[in-house]
């Protein structure tokens, strides 16, 4: 039997390369392309034909296959504080690719793409659970980016229909432990491992909401295989309320002997922000099952050997 085609962009980073292996475990043939700009070869599950090229560039989008079903794109500079280094590659990173895709999905009948946007589109928010409906105003240029890159997928839903899966905090084993520019919990969480000392860019009473890796495949799973999510964007997050300073509380826990002191703040960075779950529980019948009490201890067993394993080499 023919297989399932899909296109995973993104595949050598921390959650493409997760979904990736859940698709190749339900029998799809995965097409997977990287420019390795952040991501890391040895994160390509076995079985992902991989192609090298840069998702900007109309030469990578002509190299890709023309049969491909699905589009699940995750490619993308993933920090709201290094998108101020230089907005201009931030732009072409998050938004170019996205159009350069939706002209591709469009030429080819792709049946729908699916898109990581984020959280950072919402900004400034009351302390309350967020709800999809509220009003974005983001405050650094990636938030601009991944909200416009909805824009543009909502312009075309009549040519390709798409999902925007509206991502929290993710964490988990393989998240990459070297940036110390993106991700909360592996930035704290490798600085912990590595010196004991945590420097915290702001306040202890900021708070958000972390998902697990586990769970957020199984909601890119279900975008995939279900009809109710076309054309709608989604917050994907566990609706929990965590603070920075309980995250390091936990982290401590974990890795006896650490500590953390704060100085400064993050450019662009949110003060607080939680998901509403309402229409992830409706349109993708899913809820996160995944407490950080649970998820934690396996991103620090993981943390802990990939840090070993790069100071053996
Ligand atoms: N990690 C989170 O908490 C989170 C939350 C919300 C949204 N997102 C989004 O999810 C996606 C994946 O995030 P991640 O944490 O796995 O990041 P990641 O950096 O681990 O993965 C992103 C991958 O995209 C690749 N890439 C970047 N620009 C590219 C280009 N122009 N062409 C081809 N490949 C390119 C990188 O090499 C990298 O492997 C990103 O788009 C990110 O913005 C992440």
């Amino acid at each position: 039997m023919q297989k399932n085609k899909i296109l995973i962009t993104g595949v050598a980073g921390f959650i493409a390369s997760h979904i990736a292996n859940r698709f190749l475990a339900e029998g799809y043939s995965v097409v997977g392309v990287d420019d390795l700009s952040g991501g890391k070869i040895s994160n390509i599950p076995n079985g992902v034909d991989f192609i090298q090229g840069d998702l900007a560039d109309p030469q990578t989008i002509q190299r890709l296959p023309t049969d491909c079903r699905q589009i699940l794109h995750l490619a993308g500079q993933s920090s709201g504080e290094i998108s101020f280094d230089d907005p201009v590659a931030d732009l072409t990173m998050n938004t170019i690719t996205t159009l350069r895709l939706i002209e591709y999905g469009i030429r080819n009948s792709v049946e729908r793409i699916v898109y990581a946007s984020s959280m950072s589109g919402y900004g400034s928010v009351p302390d309350a659970p967020i709800k999809e409906s509220h009003h974005p105003t983001p405050l650094s240029c990636y938030g601009i980016g991944k909200f416009a890159s909805e824009g543009y997928l909502r312009i075309y839903q009549h040519k390709m229909p798409y999902v925007a899966m509206r991502m929290f905090n993710v964490y988990g084993p393989g998240q990459d432990l070297s940036n110390l520019r993106q991700g909360m919990v592996s930035i704290y969480l490798a600085q912990a491992i590595n010196s004991g000392r945590i420097e915290v860019k702001g306040g202890l009473e900021r708070f958000r909401d972390f998902i697990f890796i586990d769970d957020v495949v199984e909601a890119w799973w279900r975008a995939v295989s279900r009809n109710e999510p076309l054309n709608h964007a989604i917050n994907i997050g566990t609706g929990i309320r965590t603070s920075v300073g309980d995250l390091l509380c936990a982290i401590c826990d974990q890795i006896p002997g650490s500590s953390f002191y704060i100085s400064g703040s993050t450019l662009g960075d949110q003060t607080g922000i939680y998901s509403s779950t309402s229409v992830m529980k409706e349109l993708l019948g899913f809820e996160a099952k995944t407490k950080l009490h649970q998820g934690l201890p396996s991103f620090v067993a993981a943390a802990k050997m990939q840090l070993q394993s790069s100071l053996n080499r």
